[in-house]
């Protein structure tokens, strides 16, 4: 089974923020998958929501407000009190975490609620200058983001995001094109999904942090799960 750790080592962390990569970062786990957004600057940055009044000391949406501005906010306390001083990261600041490691990178665009102008552009020349093309995934639930990446890099492994699977998946994962399919974890396991998994295309499943659900997904040949429990996942399936 390989083991992504989502938005970071996330269930022990704040998620996505540098404390959950680095712990991610040491973790001998498959990948990591964490999402980005665009300020009001045009700058990349990990965060899950569009706003950021979940997870910091701070309101308003990412897409309002600049870089200089969301650096002010704490990305961590919310969590725990044990954690204090996260800010939010930058796509490259997180990139730089696995610089030295082999660890997959499942960059999630986060195009699907308000549409980012540039940002393919901008995530794949951040891929391009610290030369990871073999190393990265970028999914997304905007699936036209998806078809621009393979337009202007066809090398770059793509995934399309689903909460439920479609009667012919195949056939539209080919359409868009899709390299692999990311689905909900009740999903992955329904009738429709045989065609894709026959098929060989990478199935991976989002997010399943109880070990008999990742048992079931590997029964059903389903070879990679998203996680917020690298660790405990990680532990479970070394003992197979
Ligand atoms: O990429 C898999 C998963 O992260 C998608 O859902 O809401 O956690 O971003 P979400
Ligand atoms: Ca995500």
């Amino acid at each position: 089974m390989e083991i992504y750790a989502h938005r970071g080592a996330s269930a022990n962390y704040p998620e996505n923020t540098i404390a959950a990569f680095k712990e991610a970062a040491r973790l001998p786990v498959f990948g990591v998958e964490f999402d980005v957004h665009m300020t009001a600057d045009g700058e990349l940055v990990v965060i899950h929501d569009e706003s950021i009044n979940r997870t910091s000391n701070g309101t308003g949406y990412v897409k309002d407000l600049s870089l200089a501005d969301l650096k002010k906010y704490d990305f961590s306390s919310w969590f725990s009190p044990e954690f204090k001083g996260e800010t939010i990261p930058t796509l490259t600041e997180v990139l730089d975490v696995f610089h030295s490691t082999e660890h997959k990178l499942n960059i999630e665009l986060k195009s699907d609620i308000f549409p980012y102008e540039g940002m393919v552009e901008k995530v794949l020349d951040s891929i391009a200058e610290r030369k990871l093309e073999s190393r990265v995934i970028i999914s997304s639930f905007d699936h036209s983001a998806i078809k621009t990446v393979k337009q202007l890099n066809p090398l770059i492994e793509t995934a399309a995001l689903f909460m439920e699977v479609l009667v012919h998946p195949l056939d539209y994962l080919n359409k868009i094109p899709a390299d692999a399919l990311h689905i909900l974890f009740p999903a992955a396991i329904r009738p429709s999904m045989a065609e894709v998994i026959n098929s060989g295309m990478p199935v991976r499943t989002f997010t399943v942090n109880d070990e008999t659900y990742a048992n079931v997904l590997k029964q059903a040949g389903i070879q990679s799960i998203f996680t917020d429990h690298p660790e405990k996942m990680n532990t479970f399936f070394s003992s197979f």
